[in-house]
């Protein structure tokens, strides 16, 4: 379906963006696909850094650096509500597509952190933004939870039912650390990420996604209700995930009719830089087109590929049309991948 005259809304300060170059996907998908249009990150002010951590646990900054490459990361004050920050983040995501809050349809929270048992996180974020037509929804799929609620969002738009949808991954896990375990400690910060999807006419959009569980392992990675805290089984876990990753990717990157040498950057959950670097090298990405950002953010579960990709379109690693390879696994077993096209058109459908 093409975007009439009247339908079409230019980015407040985008430039004229060039049209990608086909894929092969682009003769397999015809009609309206859903796509990325805009990208927002909010961090809390506060910065953890390992040398804060050596002061109250029997670890060091070498070790943490070298094991997970995290030198740094943010946590929320006590009394801000996880709420404000997703908002924060939904409301930047909305001003880069040149959209507002009364054209979304929907607005899905991706949480494992919500400030109350419920309501969840998304209708605060719609009260926040004045968004007065918008559904809201939490998704609980952990680290992965990004990627699933991005599929859903997909998912709505394509069959009709939504035509702009926030899709925001949002967490503080800071409150449900165990900040004397130094196996986890170090591990965690806070954030949120936003992106807003819509429909256009698009060759690749969101074109591949391969999402799966197991939860055989559910053991390996956990909060139980009473204690809230995470418990993890690192080493198993690590284990697990590269696999996954490389399973999941190579499959999406399949269905979205590429090859890996299309990929131009691989935005994945950012638990620890070994896992990023052992999956883009058994991937047979380059080093160049891997994303780290873990360094100063560590790991915000479902918050980091949004929270990623808007710092690699602000480091000028993400341009229109770029195909960027998603993939994130977490508690559960979770996980998932996907294969997206970058604000692919500066002209949405509305
Ligand atoms: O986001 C959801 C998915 N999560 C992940 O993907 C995380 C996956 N796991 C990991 O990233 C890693 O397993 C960790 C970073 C959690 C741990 O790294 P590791 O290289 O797997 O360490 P390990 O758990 O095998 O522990 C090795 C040693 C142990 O000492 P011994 O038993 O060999 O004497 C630990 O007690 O390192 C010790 N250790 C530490 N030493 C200093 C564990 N944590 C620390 C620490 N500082 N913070």
């Amino acid at each position: 379906m093409a975007a009439t005259a009247s339908e079409q809304r230019a980015r407040p300060t985008g430039s004229a963006q060039q049209s990608p170059a086909p894929h092969r996907a682009a003769q397999r998908r015809r009609g309206l696909q859903a796509g990325i249009f805009g990208v927002g990150a909010a961090l809390p002010e506060h910065v953890v850094t390992n040398a804060d951590l050596v002061e109250r646990l029997d670890t060091s900054d070498e070790w943490i650096v070298r094991r997970t490459g995290i030198r740094e990361r943010r946590i929320i004050a006590p009394d801000q509500p996880l709420s404000e920050l997703a908002a924060r983040a939904c409301a930047l995501a909305l001003e880069d597509a040149g959209r507002t809050a009364a054209e979304v349809d929907q607005i899905i929270v991706s949480t494992i952190t919500p400030d109350r048992v419920t309501p969840g996180v998304a209708p605060y974020v719609a009260l926040a933004l004045g968004a007065e037509h918008a559904s809201a929804v939490d998704v609980n799929a952990a680290c992965a939870g990004f990627v699933y609620a991005l599929d859903q969002a997909a998912a709505q738009i394509e069959s009709g039912r939504a035509r702009v949808v926030l899709v925001c991954g949002a967490e503080a896990l800071s409150r449900i650390t165990d900040h004397d375990d130094r196996g986890t400690a170090m591990l965690f910060g806070d954030g949120a990420g936003a992106v807003v999807v819509a429909g256009g006419e698009l060759e690749i959009g969101c074109g591949g996604f391969v999402l799966g569980t197991d939860a055989t392992q559910a053991d390996m990675l956990y909060a139980e209700r009473d204690e809230q805290k995470l418990r993890m089984e690192g080493r198993e876990v690590y284990r697990h995930a590269i696999a996954r990753m490389v399973a999941a990717t190579s499959e999406a990157i399949e269905r979205a009719g590429l090859t890996i040498d299309d990929v131009d950057l691989f935005v994945a959950h950012q638990a620890n830089v070994r896992i990023l670097t052992a999956t883009a090298n058994e991937l047979g990405l380059p080093p160049e087109k891997l994303m780290v950002n873990i360094d100063r953010v560590a790991n915000t579960s479902s918050a980091s590929i949004p929270l990623a990709l808007a710092e690699a379109e602000r480091d000028g690693r993400l341009k229109p049309g770029a195909i960027v390879a998603l993939s994130a696994f977490g508690a559960g077993f979770v996980w998932g991948s996907g294969i997206v096209s970058w604000k692919e058109r500066t002209h949405v459908c509305a």
